[in-house]
C-alpha cells in the first residue's frame, strides 16, 4: 500500500486553497475550518495568541461543552470567519503531552473524513511547536491506515487538506519515510498465516534491499545446516514450508564505532507445535512474526534516512505446526553457540529461533544487538497490553530505548534478569531446557536468551506479545497490527549513530 503523507501546506497559500470544490451537505463544509485545539483537564489553550478570543468564548461555554465532547465544532466569529473545531487535546488518560496531540490529531482526521471535510487549519501551537506539530501530523498519518484488501468494498479514502497556519517547515521526507515502514510492518503482521510463509517473507526482504542497496543473505534448510543454525531447523521441522534465516545489512559510506544487529522473531504461524494451543484466539497466532516485520521496516527506514551507522536485521522465519517430523517434547538439539537444549514444550519456540538471530548478529560484528520478539503470555500478564517489556545487560542501551519510546508513544517498562531465576533452566540431560516450572516466564524466557547473547555485546531484548496487536483499539490503531517498537528502534538507532562518526 503506497501512502501520501498528510496533505499538509503551509498558511501563506492558505486563501487560495481554502476554496471548496463541490457543496456539500453540512453548513461548515463550505469554507476551511479552523481547528482550536484545547486540554480541557488543565483548561490550557495548545494554540497560540491568535486563538485568545477562541479561548475566551470556549471558558465563557464550559458549561456547554461536555467532557465527552472531545471534538465539536462551534459557531463563532472569529478574525478568520471560519467555523472552528473544537478538540480536546487531554482526553485519553495516561498519555504524555505529544501522546495527546497525536491521538488529538487522529481523532481529527477521522472526523474530518467522516463529516466530509475538505480544509482543515492547525494553528500554531505554543512552546516547542515543532514537536507538538509532528506529533498532530503523526496522528494524521495514523489515521490514513486500513487493511483492506480481502474487504470487498474498499475504505474510500477522502482527500481532506491540512494547512498549518504558521512558518515551520515540515519534514515530510522524514514523516513519509517513517510511515511507509509502519505500513510495511503492520501490512505484513496483518497478513493471514497461510498466505504470508517463511518464503513470503524472504522475497519482500528480497525486494527492499534490492530498492534500498541492502546487502543480503537467505539461508535456506541445507544453508541453515551447513552453519549449524539448529533452533531454526528444529522449530521448523514440523512444517512444509521451509524455515529460513534472512540477514540484511546496510553499511553507509559515514558510519561509527558501532555497529547495530537487530534480531526478529518471525514466526509465520504459531500452533503451538505437538504441544498444541487451544482453539480459543489461536488465530491470533499471525501476529507471532512482528518482530521480524519490526526489524525488516526498520532496517528500511534505516536506509531511506541514511543514518551514518552500520545495522544488520536479521529475520529468523519459520511455521510452529504439528506434523509428521515435527519436534517432539524432550528432543535435544545443539545451538550455534554449542549448547545443548531440551524442548520440553514445543509452545515455547520463539526463544529456539532466536538463539540463531542471536549467533548471526554477533558473527556480523555487532556491538550491540537488540532483539524484538513475541515471545511470551507472561509479559502480556505483567505488563497489559500498552506497555512493552524490555529485559537488558546493558543500562545505557536500555536508558536510550526506554527514552526514545517515550518521544514516540511506545512505552516500555525495564525487567529484573535475575540470575536466580536461571536455576530453573537448567536440564537433567542437556545444558538447558526451554521451560521452567512455574516461575515468572517473561524473565525465565529473557534469561535464556542471555545465555546465547556474546560477551561482551551490549544487548537488549523487546518482549512484544501483549502490544503488538489488538482486537479492541488501541490509540491510533483501531483493529490489527499496532508496528509497536518500530519508532522506538528507529529512534534509537538515529540516537546511536549521532555519535561520533568514521568514514
Ligand atoms: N507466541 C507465543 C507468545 C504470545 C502469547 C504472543 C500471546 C502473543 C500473544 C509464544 O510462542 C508462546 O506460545 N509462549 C508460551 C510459552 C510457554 C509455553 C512457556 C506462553 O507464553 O504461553
Ligand atoms: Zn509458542
Ligand atoms: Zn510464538
Amino acid at each position: 500500500m503506497e501512502r501520501k503523507a498528510p496533505n499538509s501546506k503551509r498558511s501563506k497559500d492558505k486563501k487560495e486553497q481554502a476554496a471548496p470544490k463541490k457543496p456539500v451537505n453540512c453548513w461548515w463544509a463550505d469554507g476551511p475550518i479552523f481547528v482550536f485545539l484545547y486540554d480541557k483537564r488543565k483548561k490550557e489553550a495548545l494554540t497560540n495568541g491568535d486563538a485568545e478570543e477562541i479561548l475566551q468564548f470556549v471558558k465563557n461555554s464550559e458549561q456547554s461543552l461536555h467532557e465527552s465532547e472531545a471534538l465539536r465544532i462551534i459557531r463563532i466569529d472569529n478574525e478568520y470567519s471560519h467555523p472552528v473545531l473544537f478538540v480536546d487535546t487531554g482526553k485519553e488518560a495516561g498519555l504524555d503531552s505529544l501522546d495527546h496531540l497525536r491521538m488529538a490529531g487522529y481523532r481529527l482526521a477521522k472526523w474530518a473524513e467522516n463529516n466530509s471535510a475538505k480544509t482543515i487549519l492547525i494553528p500554531s501551537l505554543k512552546e516547542d511547536s515543532e514537536k507538538k506539530r509532528n506529533a498532530i501530523l503523526q496522528g494524521l498519518c495514523h489515521a490514513s491506515y486500513a487493511f483492506d484488501k480481502y474487504k470487498s468494498k474498499k475504505s474510500e479514502k477522502k482527500d481532506v487538506e491540512y494547512l498549518f497556519t504558521d512558518d515551520l517547515e515540515i519534514n515530510g521526507v522524514y514523516l513519509q519515510t517513517l510511515f511507509s515502514g509502519i505500513d510495511l510492518a503492520k501490512n505484513l503482521i496483518n497478513e493471514p498465516g497461510g498466505s504470508l510463509t517463511p518464503i513470503d517473507v524472504a522475497n519482500i526482504a528480497q525486494d527492499i534491499a534490492k530498492k534500498y542497496n541492502l546487502s543480503i543473505k537467505i539461508r535456506k534448510e541445507k544453508e541453515l545446516k551447513r552453519d549449524g543454525y539448529n533452533g531454526l531447523l528444529t522449530v521448523g521441522r514440523g512444517s512444509q514450508n521451509e524455515p529460513l534465516m534472512v540477514s540484511l545489512s546496510y553499511k553507509p559510506k559515514i558510519k561509527n564505532f558501532s555497529r547495530i544487529g537487530l534480531v526478529g522473531k518471525g514466526i509465520t504461524f504459531d500452533t503451538g507445535g505437538i504441544c498444541l494451543k487451544p482453539q480459543d484466539k489461536m488465530w491470533e497466532m499471525r501476529h507471532d512474526m512482528s518482530g521480524a516485520a519490526i526489524v525488516l521496516a526498520a532496517i528500511q527506514v534505516i536506509a531511506e534516512l541514511k543514518l551514518p551507522i552500520e545495522v544488520d536485521a536479521i529475520l529468523c522465519l519459520a511455521e510452529n505446526r504439528p506434523g509428521q517430523n515435527a519436534m517432539l517434547p524432550g528432543d535435544i538439539f545443539r545451538a550455534k553457540n554449542g549448547k545443548t537444549v531440551m524442548v520440553e514444550n514445543t509452545d515455547a519456540e520463539g526463544r529456539l529461533i532466536l538463539t540463531d538471530g542471536l549467533a548471526e548478529a554477533a558473527e556480523l560484528g555487532a556491538t550491540h544487538i537488540i532483539d524484538i520478539a513475541t515471545l511470551t503470555g507472561a509479559v502480556q500478564r505483567a505488563l497489559g497490553n500498552s506497555i512493552g517489556g524490555i529485559f537488558s545487560n546493558s543500562e545505557g542501551l536500555a536508558q536510550t530505548l526506554i527514552a526514545s519510546g517515550a518521544e514516540n508513544g511506545e512505552k516500555w517498562w525495564r525487567m529484573p534478569l535475575d540470575e536466580e531465576y536461571l536455576e530453573g533452566l537448567k536440564d537433567k540431560v542437556a545444558d538447558l531446557r526451554n521451560i521452567t516450572d512455574g516461575g515468572p516466564g517473561a524473565i525465565t524466557a529473557a534469561l535464556f536468551l542471555k545465555e546465547f547473547v556474546k560477551e561482551n555485546v551490549e544487548w537488549a531484548h523487546l518482549d512484544v506479545a501483549g502490544v503488538s496487536f489488538t482486537t479492541k483499539g488501541y490509540k491510533y490503531t483501531d483493529y490489527g497490527a499496532t508496528a509497536f517498537g518500530l519508532k522506538t528502534l528507529v529512534e534509537t538507532v538515529r540516537i546511536y549513530s549521532a555519535e561520533e562518526v568514521r568514514c
